[in-house]
């Protein structure tokens, strides 16, 4: 093993990461830069840098990375509407690339020859880390994988004898495995991994219980530019802004919530809890604008590859050709997604009530079941029909039908 000299973790402050801290500074015997990523998980991030000070780290690096999350990734997939199996939005996804290069780029600034990841050898994320840290001369150090702690208790063992503090949640019990940021809250682990029990109410931290949310729907605006939303309730806002913003009317109503099994790109099925309120307004509101701004065929085309492009990002191909290339053709056919969408949310769901775009495709006069001004010949229809039955006449008598 060639010796390494300095290490750049990616850092939240929470248990696994203080461990990894503690763990490669005692078996690397090198110094650890901390890197500790704001991407709007809605934490205080002085308690991280408290934590790495205790810890004897020297460099310790705090970024706010909510604008270019939010404008250079979370906004790109959602012009997509991506939905992971038909369901899932992706929010832990989308994160790792972009923190991913965020830690390679410090590594590299200050001098260090690998980073270190707290992602686990059964998960998603470690391939994600590892499919965008791709610069060849830094190594990258996934702890799970090399120690032999193999289990959470061993790792609360591990916690006790080094004197690292354990947090626990506000029952006093041991915490899920918690993934937050602007775009979602992910709960995995404890009693969720029996798909057969129901969640309790407690992992829910972003949004109410539809049921308890309130009687009264709230009607909200959101605007769109080339497909990507610039505005809530006529108000402009930056990309951060907004989906914060749309996080606090979308929680409220209890919007956004998923309790999910899903098939790991790794192997396994996995069963976790969403609350993804913004984005859940966010893809109601685009498909919103896009149904009346988009060709036929040019939706119909955006839906065909969506379930590849979400398979790319959930499996972190977000640095690849090929995901590029169909994100070009996906930013292609945003050029007139412009306007606005009208949705109420009530109960749990965002419903869309009304859009308007002044790019809009839509024709009241051409759909009208009143008399029309453009020339709309009824007996075209008649010949439309008989030759796309045309076919299915033939095949029809051939089987005696
Ligand atoms: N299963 C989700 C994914 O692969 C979330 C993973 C991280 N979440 C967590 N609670 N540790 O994207």
């Amino acid at each position: 093993m060639t010796k390494i000299e300095k290490i750049v973790l990616s850092y939240s402050g929470g248990l696994d990461t203080s461990i990894i801290l503690k763990w490669l500074q005692e078996t690397y015997g090198c110094e650890v830069v901390t890197f500790t990523a704001d991407l709007g998980q809605g934490e205080e991030l002085e308690p991280a840098r408290a934590k790495a000070e205790m810890a004897g780290v020297k460099d310790i690096r705090i970024v706010d990375l909510r604008e270019e999350f939010v404008s250079g990734f979370v906004f790109p997939m959602l012009r997509a509407n991506a939905l992971y199996e038909g369901q899932y939005l992706l929010g832990s996804s989308i994160a790792r690339p972009l923190i991913a290069r965020h830690l390679v780029g410090l590594a590299r600034e200050v001098g260090a020859d690998a980073v270190a990841h707290g992602a686990t050898g059964k998960g998603n994320d470690q391939i994600r880390f590892e499919l965008a840290a791709l610069d060849p001369s830094i190594k990258v150090i996934a702890p799970w994988r090399q120690w032999n702690i193999r289990s959470r208790m061993q790792l609360l063992e591990y916690a006790e004898k080094h004197r690292i503090p354990v947090p626990s949640d506000k029952r006093g019990e041991a915490p899920f495995s918690i993934d937050a940021n602007l775009l979602h809250t992910s709960t995995e682990g404890k009693s969720l991994e029996n798909p057969a029990e129901v969640a309790p109410d407690h992992v829910y931290q972003r949004t109410v219980d539809p049921v308890d949310a309130p009687d009264t729907p709230e009607i909200i605006t959101v605007g769109f530019e080339r497909g990507d939303p610039v505005s809530v309730n006529g108000k402009a806002m930056t990309p951060a802004a907004l989906l914060t913003e749309l996080n606090g009317l979308g929680g409220r109503h209890g919007v956004g919530r998923l309790d999910l099994v899903e098939n790991r790109f790794i192997g396994m099925k996995s069963r976790g809890i969403y609350e993804t309120p913004g984005g859940t307004i966010l893809l109601a509101a685009h498909r919103g604008i896009e149904s009346i701004t988009l060709d036929r065929a040019a939706a119909h085309l955006k839906d065909e590859i969506m379930p590849r492009y979400a398979e790319l990002i959930y499996n972190g191909f977000w640095f690849a050709p090929e995901r590029e290339m169909l994100q070009a053709l996906i930013d292609h056919s945003q050029a007139f997604v412009s306007g606005e969408v009208t949705l109420r949310l009530y109960k749990g769901s965002a419903s869309v009530i009304s859009r308007a775009s002044p790019c809009s495709l839509y024709s009241d006069d051409l759909v009208t079941f009143e008399e029309s001004t453009i020339a709309f010949d009824h007996h075209d229809a008649e010949g439309f029909i008989r030759l796309n039955g045309l076919r299915l006449r033939s095949w029809a008598a051939r089987n005696g039908r």
